[in-house]
C-alpha cells in the first residue's frame, strides 16, 4: 500500500473506511427482491476469502422461495420456543422473541445459510489436532461471511448475521435438504433496508496490546 493510501486511511473517509465502519446488521427489509445475478455477486465475495489450506470449506445455501423461509422460520421457532420454555422463561416474552425472529427471516428478500463441510480438510488421529482442523474451517468459514457481508453493503444491501441455525443444525439440513457433512452455522438474512443503524466500537486502547 502507497503512502498516499495510507493518507486516506488516516482521514477515515476514503471508500475502505466508509465501507467498513459503515456496514451494520439491518434486521428490517424494504419488500423488494434481489436479483440472483447480484445474489451470485456477492457470494462470490464470500468465496474469495482466505481459508486454511485454500481447502474453502464453506458451504452456502441460498432461500429465495417464501415457503422455504416459512417453513424455516416456523420450525426454528418450535424449537426455539421448547429451549426458552425449559429456561423457564415467561411465555410472553417467548412469543415475542419468537415473532421478532420470524417477522425477521420472512421479511428478508434471501437467506444464506452457511455451513462448514470438513469434506476436504485434513483428518487428524488425535482430538486436539482434529479439534484445530475444525476450528480453521469454522473461521475460514467465518472469514467468507465477513466478505459477503461487507460486499452485500457495498451493493445497497443490508444483511444481518443470526446464529440460530447452530443451535438447531438438524432443523437446518433437513428442511433445505442439505448434505449430511454440511454442519449449519450461520443463517444471513438479506434485503434492502427498511431502517437504519448505528453502532460505536471500543477503543484500540480497550482491546489492543502491544508488545
Ligand atoms: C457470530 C455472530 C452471531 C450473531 N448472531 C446474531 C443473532 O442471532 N441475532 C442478531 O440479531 N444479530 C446477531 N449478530 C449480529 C450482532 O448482533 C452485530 O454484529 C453486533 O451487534 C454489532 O452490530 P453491527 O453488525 O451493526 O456492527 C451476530 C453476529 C455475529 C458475528
Amino acid at each position: 500500500m502507497n503512502k498516499q493510501k495510507y493518507d486516506d486511511a488516516s482521514t477515515n473517509d476514503s471508500y475502505f473506511w466508509r465501507l467498513v465502519q459503515e456496514r451494520r446488521s439491518i434486521r428490517r427489509y424494504q419488500p423488494r427482491p434481489i436479483s440472483r445475478s447480484l445474489l451470485e455477486q456477492i457470494l462470490t465475495a464470500a468465496l474469495w476469502a482466505p481459508s486454511a489450506h485454500n481447502r474453502q470449506p464453506w458451504r452456502f445455501c441460498v432461500v429465495e422461495s417464501d415457503a422455504v423461509k416459512l417453513a424455516l422460520s416456523q420450525t426454528m421457532g418450535r424449537r426455539w420456543r421448547q429451549d426458552l420454555a425449559a429456561d423457564d422463561a415467561p411465555p410472553e416474552t417467548i412469543e415475542r422473541r419468537v415473532a421478532i425472529s420470524h417477522a425477521r427471516i420472512t421479511g428478508a428478500a434471501a437467506l444464506v445459510t452457511a455451513a462448514v463441510s470438513m469434506d476436504d480438510m485434513d483428518v487428524h488421529p488425535d482430538p486436539k489436532r482434529a479439534k484445530a482442523e475444525w476450528l480453521m474451517a469454522v473461521q475460514s468459514t467465518a472469514l467468507a461471511c465477513q466478505n459477503l457481508l461487507l460486499a452485500a453493503h457495498h451493493y445497497g444491501l443490508g444483511a444481518c448475521w443470526m446464529c440460530a441455525p447452530l443451535f438447531v443444525p438438524d432443523v437446518v439440513r433437513g428442511i433445505l435438504n442439505l448434505p449430511e457433512t454440511w454442519r449449519p452455522q450461520a443463517l444471513i438474512t438479506l434485503g434492502y433496508p427498511a431502517e437504519e443503524k448505528q453502532k460505536e466500537r471500543l477503543s484500540l486502547g480497550e482491546r489492543v496490546l502491544w508488545r
